[in-house]
């Protein structure tokens, strides 16, 4: 083997700016339509299906989607006739599956040499195939993870948003988004077209996105396959701790900073956050409530 088969230049990748890539795995037999109708029909098994009619739109709400506009085919169903279905399915979080997890695991590990070097810290390893039928659109929305995501099979439009623009995603939308996992105010507009950076993906492109960058995805005028493997870091960490800072400063009615203005007050907000956030994870532990550790090297399914 000759070096990663995701393609991202070491020298021009940074972790929270957005890029094109270019990749190998168009045909990997994990990834050919016999391969997905098995995986289709585990991940069904598992309840890790998520799906929705091509009636939404850009502005439909992400989370409500799948309830909005409802597709009532089986992912093996849809995989077999996706032309037809007139349908988008998410096969969720696929590194539940021991044989793709491997998959995440060999490809993640090739391009962590790279990005270790600027973005140290990889947990929460996960993988998201995404089966679309002609003109289904994924609402504009936002995620945690960093994000490689590539085109195996038909094209469609991605569009994506600076994580900084805050004209797309405001402050206030992302402490909520941090701290109650609410895409609330993550609204769309069309004005924000006008915003974007776009990427028309073909079989063998794709794109880096990271955490919190806007998205939405317009599919072409043919079935369109995609995979994306996602991550946390240390760096995504710190973002979410610190927004959930200062989503709990605002509600002791202070008006906080915005992340990312002053690289001294975020270290230190960092540094006072991380003692009480190891003492509070310490005290719901001890009274018997769950806390979601993100340092755990694969996403929970
Ligand atoms: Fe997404």
């Amino acid at each position: 083997m000759s070096g990663p088969r995701i393609h991202v230049d070491p020298s021009t990748f940074e972790p929270w700016r957005i890029q094109a890539l270019t990749h190998d795995l168009g045909s990997h037999p994990l990834l050919q339509l016999d391969s997905l109708i098995e995986l289709g029909k585990r991940q069904q098994g598992r309840k890790l299906v998520r799906t929705h009619n091509a009636a939404a739109t850009a502005g439909t709400s992400f989370a409500d989607a799948p309830n909005l506009h409802p597709n009532r085919k089986t992912a093996a169903e849809m995989l077999a006739d996706i032309g037809q279905a007139n349908a988008w399915m998410s096969l969720l979080n696929v590194q539940a599956d021991p044989v793709y997890r491997r998959f995440i695991d060999e490809i993640l590990d090739e391009l962590q040499p790279i990005i270790e070097s600027k973005d140290p810290g990889m947990s929460y390893r996960a993988g998201w195939i995404f089966v679309t039928s002609p003109g289904a659109v994924t609402p504009f929305h936002i995620d945690h993870e960093h994000n490689f995501i590539l085109q195996i099979r038909g094209k469609k439009r991605l569009y994506t948003w600076d994580p900084f623009d805050r004209e797309v995603v405001s402050e206030r939308a992302l402490e909520l988004f941090h701290d109650e996992h609410s895409r609330e105010l993550v609204t769309w507009k069309e004005a924000h077209r006008q915003r974007a950076k776009i990427f028309d993906l073909v079989p063998g492109m794709g794109g880096y996105m990271p955490s919190t960058a806007g998205h939405m995805v317009e599919n072409g005028d043919e079935p369109s396959i995609t995979i994306s493997f996602t991550y946390y870091t240390a760096s995504t960490r710190d973002n979410e701790m610190l927004y959930r800072g200062n989503a709990a400063l605002r509600r002791l009615g202070l008006t906080p900073k915005p992340i990312g203005q002053s690289a001294s007050r975020d270290a230190l907000k960092t540094a006072v956050l991380s003692g009480y956030t190891t003492v509070m994870s310490a005290v719901r532990k001890v009274r018997g409530r769950g806390v979601r550790d993100n340092t755990v090297p694969y996403a929970p399914a």
